[in-house]
């Protein structure tokens, strides 16, 4: 088969890792892919949100399958441009994938469906938005309504705090992302990360992990898109599991194929395993980052039959994939500032080592440049990413690989895991 996998940062370089080791795979394109994913894919330099780029790059190498790595190609309509030239696809529309770019288009389709989830108040002013806090209690979440790279939410601690939040999002510190904003009860309990596949009519839960959103060690600092995972997670117990199937994903994806946009991909839904129960904290509509690198390094099956069948409308014939029964951390190596103001340009050596069996490091926001010198070109940089017989060894492993990189720029979290190791 042909795939071109559409993306560039350590979701897609993980992907890349997983797809290139099948069988069923001749060539694999990233466009426009990172330098690590060079070992895996041909990369050509399309960026994710040129859909007529892509679409073309899709019938230049005869591809069997697209594979949309991040939600900005969902929201630019890039599954439904690729359906349209008769291309099987592994993405949403852009209609089903309103339940990642709007926050606001979620909260009203879990009235609609029946959905567990925070309370909130959709809010286009400023005025508007601190007229509303009262209805709430501290810590408050601020949420830009549309897609933020992850760095949408605000968790502010304090009236004062909830108040500069609103001002800076109404402001323009998310561009047009911030133009809406919703503000959400806090949820107590525990985060956790599960994922689905569907086919447009049937669905396979598929892997869960759990992630630490926060940027400094002991859940400081502002959020990020992702420190750091771990996977499996104990509050992934099998009763939450069917929980989450039941009264999340099976419903999501019922009401999203009721409102004409059955949905073909991975729902990631992060929720919230609350005393009531699990919650819906928000979906994705793509794999989590850096979720799918744990997955990755746990998935015994072939991921590539998954993908096809999803795209196919064959998950049915699909038999539950298989794990490995070990533990996989995943280490996210960040540019010193992540999130408000990454470094630029900071200089990396050592990441391209051979790590041992166990242990791969991934490219994240990595560039090369002109002589050759690996640089951090994002926010989040690198992946040092183990697999071990304990979550404690995988840790470990990770760990390893981070203190041998050579990165200055760079700064990670060191407690990566810490629920499931006290
Ligand atoms: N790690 C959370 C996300 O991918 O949005």
């Amino acid at each position: 088969m042909n795939i071109l996998l559409v993306g560039s940062g350590g979701r897609e370089h993980a992907l890349a890792w997983k797809i290139a080791a099948s069988p069923l795979v001749r060539r694999l394109v990233a466009a426009p892919g990172n330098p690590g994913m060079a070992a895996q894919a041909e990369l050509r330099n399309v960026s994710a949100t040129d859909v007529e780029g892509l679409v073309a790059l899709a019938r230049e190498i005869a591809a069997d399958l697209v594979v949309i790595g991040p939600e900005s190609s969902v929201a630019a309509g890039l599954g439904d441009a690729v359906v349209a030239a008769g291309i099987p696809c592994f993405g949403p529309s852009a209609q089903a994938g309103q339940l990642e770019s709007s926050k606001a288009f979620t909260k009203a389709f879990c009235d609609r469906y029946g959905l567990p989830t925070s309370a909130y108040a959709v809010c286009g002013s400023a005025a508007e938005a601190r007229a509303a806090l009262p209805r709430f209690q501290p810590p408050y979440v601020i949420k830009a309504d549309g897609l933020a790279a992850g760095k949408g939410v605000v968790i502010a601690a304090t009236r004062e705090e909830a108040e500069a939040a609103i001002d800076d999002a109404f402001g323009g510190r998310f561009g047009a992302a911030g133009a809406r904003v919703v503000l959400e009860e806090f949820l107590e309990g525990e985060i956790g990360s599960l994922f689905a596949l569907c086919d447009g009519k049937d669905s396979m839960v598929f892997g869960w992990a759990q992630d630490h959103k926060r940027a400094f060690d002991g859940e400081q600092g502002p959020n990020t898109g992702g420190m750091g995972t771990y996977s499996p997670a104990p509050v992934f117990t099998p009763e939450l599991v069917e929980q989450v199937r039941t009264r999340l994903v099976e419903p999501a994806f019922a009401g999203i194929a009721a409102d004409g946009a059955p949905y073909r991909g991975v729902l990631f839904v992060e929720l919230m395993a609350t005393r009531d129960g699990p919650k819906l904290v928000e979906f994705n509509v793509r794999f989590g980052d850096p979720e799918c690198q744990v997955l990755m390094l746990r998935l015994e099956s072939d991921i590539v039959p998954y993908l096809l069948a999803c795209a196919q409308g064959r998950l049915a014939g699909m038999p539950a994939p298989t794990w490995r029964d070990e533990s996989a951390v995943c280490v996210v190596m960040a540019a010193r500032g992540y999130p408000e103001k990454p470094a630029a340009g900071g200089a990396i050596n050592g990441a391209d080592a051979d790590f041992g069996a166990d242990t791969v490091v991934l490219h994240a926001g990595t560039k090369r440049d002109e002589a050759g010198q690996l640089r951090a070109s994002g926010g989040r940089v690198l992946n040092a990413c183990a697999r071990g017989a304990t979550l404690r060894e995988a840790r470990d492993r990770a760990y390893a690989a981070v203190d041998a990189i050579d990165f200055p720029d760079g700064f990670c979290r060191r407690d990566i895991g810490w629920r499931a190791l006290v």
